[in-house]
């Protein structure tokens, strides 16, 4: 049995008759002394086998790193000189009377310590290794802890944990699904739900009023640090509540988890339209840990001969925006030219800039490649609008009004970040009155959240105007992580209908994929509305993690591998036979 966790021995165990498993973190021979650091879960305690003790001084001389120990000692004060300080046990040690050898282990891939140079694709091949690191069994443990309170929050808040299928049809959440095949009605196929969206409406229906579930959705998606094809969202759907009720429950859980687990007040969550989010951040999920806003100057570009300016001044759906940066001489001409290549990547054809160097000195005063195609006037109202000063650098993007948003939102973020331009630790904020819809190349429009998000508007104008409608839905964004998102629903089968006909969804197309919830609005369906936190975004917050894979025990590469288990992997021929599936010969070049 053991006795004691090693991580946690202390003072006040000197004297004590200890049993301890764990690994071995690491063994040093100290001229006749063989110390072992042996860790389990709670940390390390130093075990000390000296030759006296003849059986086990052989056996500590013969393990190795990461050899599963059984050891029967007495701990006892450490001498003064060898008191660790920065080590939790580092008061005492244990004197080593008997040891055990549970598992012998071969040399690990890589050493605990050093997990940094091993590179993260070893790390997620070997993943049982990395995960017997003190930090990641942190951050799990973390995890554990807050699906814990999550639950206990909202079973006391009367919500009600109900499962929802996994094999399921077709949820649509903006991303490819994930099909699973029928064995018993080839040809068909089930798909892994995106959201339990539709069901947890469906069990509104049912009357259950407070619902919620930690829940896992599939999303087959480009996958970056804060996304994953797997992933877990806190599942949320209430009955006869308003947005600001919803948005008031899941904005108390949130600040108190954040309270608990890292001691932050979030303090009141504030209110920012989409609209004023573009406008000001260039973005939906502004990070407001600092302000850097961009400023539209347009109306003062539309008569200039520089038809990179004036194109997109006088185009409606296009944007001419300034972003002005204190002290831009902390940027050299390569800095410039290193966000000119990272502004590309979000479609920017390039990234005009001046330099303030001396104000006194009017135009001579200015560093620029755009000054030439520029009337003074012009560039000294611009200066006038973002109030410059001496040594600013002002960036600017003139393009399609999403490419602008995209480009110099992104460039805000980089800066802050390259420049710890943060003035807080910590911002969240919501984002509300969003569009329904965003339009697509072919003149058609696609649901902003989904399409079972109801219009602010009636029925008649949504479809008289798409374009303008806006949508009961709400974000909740932290440091510029989208935490979270959810809206009021439609509850009446003609406002159902009406965004189906928006979507161009025929009503035969309609009634194959979403008969059941058409069917169920008709049978008395309450006002209702709901949210997911995603809650691997929020551990990896409370935690510190730069990438949700490092707050997920198993998770997969950013092309949606798993390292560990090789999946996904070929079947055997006669499974996909059974499965009534002929594989197609890979296309050749
Ligand atoms: P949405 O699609 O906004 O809404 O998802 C809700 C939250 O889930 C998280 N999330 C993800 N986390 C990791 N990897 C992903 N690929 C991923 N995709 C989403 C985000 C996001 O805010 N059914 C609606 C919710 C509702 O309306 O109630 C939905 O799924 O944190
Ligand atoms: P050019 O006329 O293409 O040499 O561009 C002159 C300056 O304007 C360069 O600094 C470019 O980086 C910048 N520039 C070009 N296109 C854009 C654009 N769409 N938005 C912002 N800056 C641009």
């Amino acid at each position: 049995m053991r006795s004691h966790y090693c991580g946690l021995l202390r003072d006040s165990d000197i004297g004590q008759d200890v049993d301890l498993f764990g690994w071995v973190h690491r063994r040093r021979d100290h001229g006749g002394v063989i110390f072992l650091d042996v860790r389990d879960h709670e940390g390390i305690i130093q075990v000390v086998f000296d030759p006296d003790t003849e059986e086990s001084f052989e056996l500590a001389d013969q393990v190795r790193n990461e050899y599963v120990l059984h050891i029967k000692g007495k701990v006892r004060a450490r001498d003064d000189e060898s008191v660790n300080p920065k080590m939790p046990t580092g008061q005492v040690e244990v004197l080593g009377k008997e040891l055990i050898i549970l598992n012998a282990a071969d040399t690990p891939p890589f050493q605990l310590d050093e997990y940094s140079s091993a590179g993260e694709d070893v790390r997620l091949r070997y993943r049982y290794l990395d995960l017997r690191r003190p930090e990641m069994q942190e951050k799990l443990r973390v995890r554990s802890q807050v699906a814990h309170e999550v639950r206990r929050f909202l079973e006391a808040n009367d919500f009600v944990d109900i499962e929802t299928p996994i094999l399921t049809r077709a949820t649509p959440e903006g991303a490819r699904d994930y099909l699973v095949p029928s064995r018993t009605q080839p040809g068909n196929f089930f798909a892994l739900p995106q959201s339990p969206q539709l069901f947890k409406q469906l069990l509104m229906m049912s009357g259950f009023d407070r619902y919620y579930q930690i829940a896992r959705c599939f999303r087959d998606e480009d996958l970056r640090a804060d996304r994953q094809p797997e992933f877990t969202q806190i599942d949320i759907e209430t009955s006869f509540l308003s947005e600001q009720e919803i948005m008031d429950i899941s904005e108390q859980l949130i600040r108190q988890l954040f309270q608990s687990t890292i001691d932050v007040d979030l303090g009141e969550l504030p209110l920012i339209s989409y609209a004023d989010a573009m406008q000001k951040y260039g973005s939906d999920r502004p990070d407001l840990r600092f302000d850097l806003p961009l400023v539209d100057i347009a109306d003062l570009l539309t008569d200039v001969e520089f038809k990179v300016f004036s194109g997109p001044a006088n185009d409606p759906g296009s944007r001419v925006a300034a972003l002005k940066l204190e002290r831009g001489d902390r940027l050299s001409r390569k800095n410039i030219d290193d966000y000119t290549k990272y502004v590309s990547i979000y479609g920017a054809r390039g990234l005009a800039y001046i330099r303030v160097n001396d104000l006194s000195k009017g135009i001579e005063g200015l560093q620029s490649p755009i000054l030439k195609f520029l009337p003074d006037e012009v560039v000294s109202a611009i200066l006038d609008r973002v109030d410059a000063k001496d040594n600013d650098i002002i960036f600017f993007g003139a393009d399609r009004a999403s490419v602008v948003n995209d480009a110099l939102g992104a460039l805000r973020s980089k800066l802050a970040e390259d420049l710890d331009l943060y003035e807080r630790d910590w911002a969240a904020c919501w984002v509300t009155d969003f569009p329904m819809f965003d339009s697509t190349d072919d003149g058609g429009w696609t649901a902003i959240h989904h399409p079972f998000t109801a219009p602010s508007c009636d029925a008649a104008s949504m479809e008289a105007d798409p374009g303008q409608a806006l949508s009961r839905a709400y974000d909740i964004v932290i440091n510029g992580h989208e935490v979270g998102g959810g809206s009021i629903r439609i509850h009446e089968s003609e406002v159902q209908k009406a965004v189906f006909r928006v979507l161009k969804l025929s009503d035969n197309e309609a009634a194959m994929k979403f008969g059941f919830l058409l069917d169920a609005l008709k049978f008395g369906a309450p006002p209702h509305g709901g949210i997911a936190i995603g809650l691997d975004r929020l551990i990896m917050l409370l935690t510190g993690a730069t990438a949700i894979r490092d707050v997920i025990a198993f998770p997969k590469t950013q092309t949606a591998t798993c390292l560990l288990t090789d999946a996904p992997g070929t079947v055997d021929p006669d499974q996909l036979h059974e499965l009534g599936i002929i594989l197609r010969k890979p296309e050749t070049e």
